[in-house]
């Protein structure tokens, strides 16, 4: 018995020695000390030995087996200790260096073209002193209609399709709006802008929606003529388009406007010569404009006697289409990541 005990142990702790991963001990432990193991076997035998014999095999089974655990467990930890110390070596990081490009070109997300559009003409805008105004999007009647020299029941209230509220308010449905909220609190001489979101009551194509984006300009000082006019919009459409562009003007009537225009510039596809998007004409139509109406000036606080305007207000939507080649204003409400990520 004490042989057989002895040869167990001998065994046990070579094939500890020599073990090479933490899984090998674990098969050892099985093997000796598991509930159908080597020692395990022995130790069921013990009842069949006289008293005597029975004490003295006991306890030496006990120490073998105390002997066996104690060898596993610190071949554990060195096992364990030597993986780790190998980690450090072949995983090594030297935090100091510049992280790898796939990790610094995170994708951070794109600006929606109107956005980007829009803080192009804020650039232009204000580099020739315009000052950035901003108004609500739900107005009411007095500054969207009556304010701007449109009366209630004057026919060019069906020129812009509104959405009414149920308290007699409205969605504005031009950035004209806040050319008096501007002119109440603004002293001559003055330059304003004011880009934002416009509302009209109109079934979509593919150059409508019902909700589009607009920037509104406005210059008031002393003798401001149609040459001041034509002067920042050919600097706002040179800018955006980086090309000179020439623009013209045609008759047009807008209320708040005398004498009121709209604005064409040089068809760019073509240079002027004629093709498919210009309708053969060389010219984009573009947007409404004018000198501000007397009326206008003196529903801001402003003598017209002593004062005189230019005002403009283009559609951002329509600009972008021509710029980027866009066949369809749905595009830019569509919510689809594909279309932002193209600018
Ligand atoms: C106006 O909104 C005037 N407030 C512009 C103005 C301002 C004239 C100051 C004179 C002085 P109009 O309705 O034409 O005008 O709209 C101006 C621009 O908005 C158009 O040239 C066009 O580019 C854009 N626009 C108008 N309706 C739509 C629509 N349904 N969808 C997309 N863009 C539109």
């Amino acid at each position: 018995m004490e042989q057989k005990l002895e040869a167990i142990k001998k065994d046990a702790l070579a094939s500890i020695a020599s073990a090479g991963s933490v899984e090998a001990l674990d098969e050892i432990r099985v093997r000796v000390l598991g509930r159908k193991g080597e020692l395990t076997g022995i130790l069921r035998t013990l009842g069949e030995l006289p008293p005597e014999q029975r004490n003295i095999a006991g306890k030496k089974s006990n120490e073998i087996k105390r002997a066996i655990e104690e060898a596993i467990d610190s071949k554990t930890s060195s096992l364990q200790a030597e993986s780790f110390s190998g980690l450090a070596t072949s995983e090594w990081i030297d935090v100091t260096l510049d992280p790898p490009v796939s990790v610094r070109e995170k994708k951070l997300g794109y600006l929606h073209p109107i956005s980007k559009t829009q803080r192009e003409i804020e650039d232009i805008l204000t580099s020739m002193g315009f000052q950035i105004l901003d108004g609500p999007e739900a107005e009411t009647e007095y500054y969207n209609f009556e304010a701007l020299n449109i009366p209630k029941f004057h026919p060019a209230r069906d020129m812009q399709d509104t959405f009414w509220t149920e308290d007699g308010n409205l969605l504005r449905t031009h950035t004209s709006a806040i050319q008096i909220r501007g002119m109440e609190h603004m002293t001559p001489p003055f330059r304003i802008m004011a880009p934002g979101r416009v509302f009209r009551y109109e079934a979509t194509d593919a150059s409508h929606e019902h909700t589009f984006y607009q920037v509104e300009g406005m210059m008031v000082d002393k003798e401001i003529s149609v040459s001041h006019l034509i002067y920042v919009m050919e600097e706002v459409l040179s800018g955006v388009f980086r090309h000179h562009v020439k623009v013209r003007l045609r008759p047009g009537y807008f209320p708040f406007v005398e004498p009121g225009f709209e604005l064409d510039f040089s068809c760019l596809i073509c240079d002027g010569k004629g093709c498919r998007v210009c309708k053969q004409t060389g010219w984009i139509e573009f947007l409404g404009c004018g000198l501000v109406h007397p009326n206008v000036l003196r529903a801001g606080g402003i003598d017209p006697d002593q004062w005189t305007g230019f005002a403009f207000g283009m559609g951002l939507n329509r600009l972008i289409m021509m710029q980027a080649g866009i066949n369809d204003i749905r595009h830019f409400m569509s919510g689809d990541i594909r279309f932002v990520q193209q600018f």
